[in-house]
């Protein structure tokens, strides 16, 4: 593989009983860089994502994160080796505040409480949810979960942050904020894989973009191409995005 390799996924396959949720899927993320994962509900994203950071296992196929073979590995092993992800569905823990729910992230680096209180503070101040640091983890809206779940994900330390839909159902204004503050992200030597239906966001964050359709890649390239490829037009784009 290439020095510039961050993560190789090679021929991933995970099946349900007899639902095949990935199939022989293989793509490279570059250190640095912004890939984007699209395709249809259902097509196999997040189970990717759950084979890539050790939550499921796949039948086939090989995971390397900076040429280590992480294919065996438990979630936590991954974690603390720097790969970090959000979830579809917010994991924010509920009778927690802000500041503590990303505590429980920093606790993977130190198990001195002040560091990792410091650590969970400085994380809130770059991500912009230092003043709701008090609140609770219901209390907030939508949007404010979605950055806390990202928060909590950087409180790991990661070098690289896997996000799952971190923007769906927010406003065009949160939108941009949630778009800035993952462009800061990676400023800061991050490199990102982000799961995503808003179009918008892809297109304009994305070095490159693959494309899963019924746990398939049917093809990879930068934005502008994917927006004008028939096959993906035809199997998920429609009229969600004009090129
Ligand atoms: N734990 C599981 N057990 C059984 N089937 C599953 C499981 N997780 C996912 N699946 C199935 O695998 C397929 C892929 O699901 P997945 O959640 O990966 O899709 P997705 O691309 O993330 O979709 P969406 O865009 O709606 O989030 C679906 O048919 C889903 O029902
Ligand atoms: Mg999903």
């Amino acid at each position: 593989m290439s020095d510039a390799a961050c993560l190789e996924v090679q021929g991933i396959t995970k099946r349900f009983g007899g639902l095949i949720a990935n199939e022989d899927v293989s793509f490279t993320v570059n250190q640095g860089e912004i890939l984007s994962i699209i395709g249809p509900n259902g097509a196999g994203k997040s189970t990717l994502f759950n084979c890539i950071t050790g939550f499921y296992r796949p039948n086939a196929g090989r995971i390397f994160f900076r040429g280590k073979d992480i294919t065996q590995y438990s979630a936590h092993k991954i974690c603390k080796l720097g790969v970090a992800r959000t979830f579809q569905v917010v994991q924010v823990i509920s009778d927690m505040t802000v500041l503590e729910n990303v505590m429980t992230g920093t606790y993977l680096r130190t198990y001195n409480r002040r560091d990792v209180r410091e650590k969970a503070e400085e994380i809130l101040r770059f991500t912009g949810l230092y003043e709701k640091r008090d609140t609770l983890g219901p209390d907030l809206t939508i949007a404010d979960k979605k950055r806390l779940e990202v928060s909590m994900a950087l409180g790991t330390q990661p070098t690289l942050l896997m996000l799952d839909e971190a923007m769906a159902g927010l406003t065009p204004v949160e939108l941009r904020e949630m778009m800035a503050l993952i462009r800061k992200i990676r400023e800061n030597g991050v490199t990102l894989i982000i799961v995503e239906h808003v179009m918008e966001a892809v297109m304009e964050l994305s070095d490159r973009v693959v494309v899963i359709n019924s746990g398939r890649k049917i093809v990879e390239g930068v934005p502008a191409e994917i927006v004008r490829n028939p096959e993906v037009i035809q199997a998920y784009l429609g009229d969600r995005y004009h090129a």
